[in-house]
């Protein structure tokens, strides 16, 4: 595992930004695996400047969502369909055909969720897969005590995430879905390389359990450990409780 300690969040995302150029560059039909929430921003935003100027493109480029709410409609502004489009998509050279989520409006979840590993496994895996954290080490919605083997299923939100994401719904927190779709943790450490940012006190924890507490489904994100290709890139406020 690569831990950097950037100066600032933005630093953070540029550097997470170079990673992908650099991976872009080396294979065109990149796969790449997106996070939702508010961590990535400075990343997709960093991406959106280079495409613009004509540093990297994406339109060769595929990617997947970790995750998705059970029960939005993909248009509904808070379903990560949406938001995803309004941070990424939009903003870059991708083609949004090629943009790809679990169904959270599935009838039957369980078909959608083998069909969403088919299809991962179709594009040949995820090259580079982008990760937040959440303050309880969930990576995607793998809170904890989450298999670390798991795949693709549906989820209950544990209380303390709906709390964290009410924010996103007008701080509703029955507003929030009670349930979502997530990639398992055994589907996102095939990914070859992770990036993972985290910026903010508090997230501090979480960083140093996942960099430096034992592997256990307590804290989801130490099952990155094992994995030979992570990089941790962190604000000064999110390392702080680090060794
Ligand atoms: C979102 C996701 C979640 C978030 C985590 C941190 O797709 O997979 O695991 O990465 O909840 O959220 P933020 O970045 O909003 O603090």
């Amino acid at each position: 595992m690569d831990v950097g300690i950037a100066e600032s969040a933005a630093q953070a995302a540029s550097i997470a930004a170079d990673l992908i150029q650099r991976a872009v560059r080396a294979k065109p039909e990149l796969v790449l695996g997106l996070a939702t929430g508010s961590s990535p921003v400075g990343i997709y935003d960093e991406l959106a400047r280079r495409v613009n100027d004509g540093r990297i493109s994406l339109a060769a480029a595929s990617a997947f969502m970790l995750d998705e709410y059970v029960g939005l409609s993909p248009d509904h502004p808070q379903a990560y369909r949406s938001v995803i489009d309004d941070i990424f998509t939009r903003k870059v050279d991708i083609d949004p055909a090629r943009v790809h989520g679990p169904d959270g409006t599935a009838k039957d979840v369980e078909a959608a969720c083998i069909e969403y590993e088919q299809a991962i496994r179709a594009a040949g895996g995820t090259d580079v897969q982008i990760l937040g954290i959440g303050t309880d080490g969930h990576i995607a919605f793998n809170e904890p005590t989450s298999s670390l083997a798991s795949r693709t299923r549906i989820k209950t939100l544990t209380k303390q995430t709906r709390i964290d994401n009410s924010r996103f719904f007008g701080g509703d927190l029955d507003a929030v879905p009670s349930h979502c779709l997530t990639q398992g943790i055994g589907t996102i450490v095939e990914a070859r390389k992770i990036i993972l940012i985290a910026a903010g006190r508090g997230k501090a924890e979480a960083i140093r359990q996942t960099v430096e507490g034992p592997v256990s489904a307590r804290w989801p994100a130490t099952a990155l450990q094992h994995h030979p290709d992570v990089t941790v890139l962190l604000d000064p406020a999110a390392a702080c409780r680090l060794d």
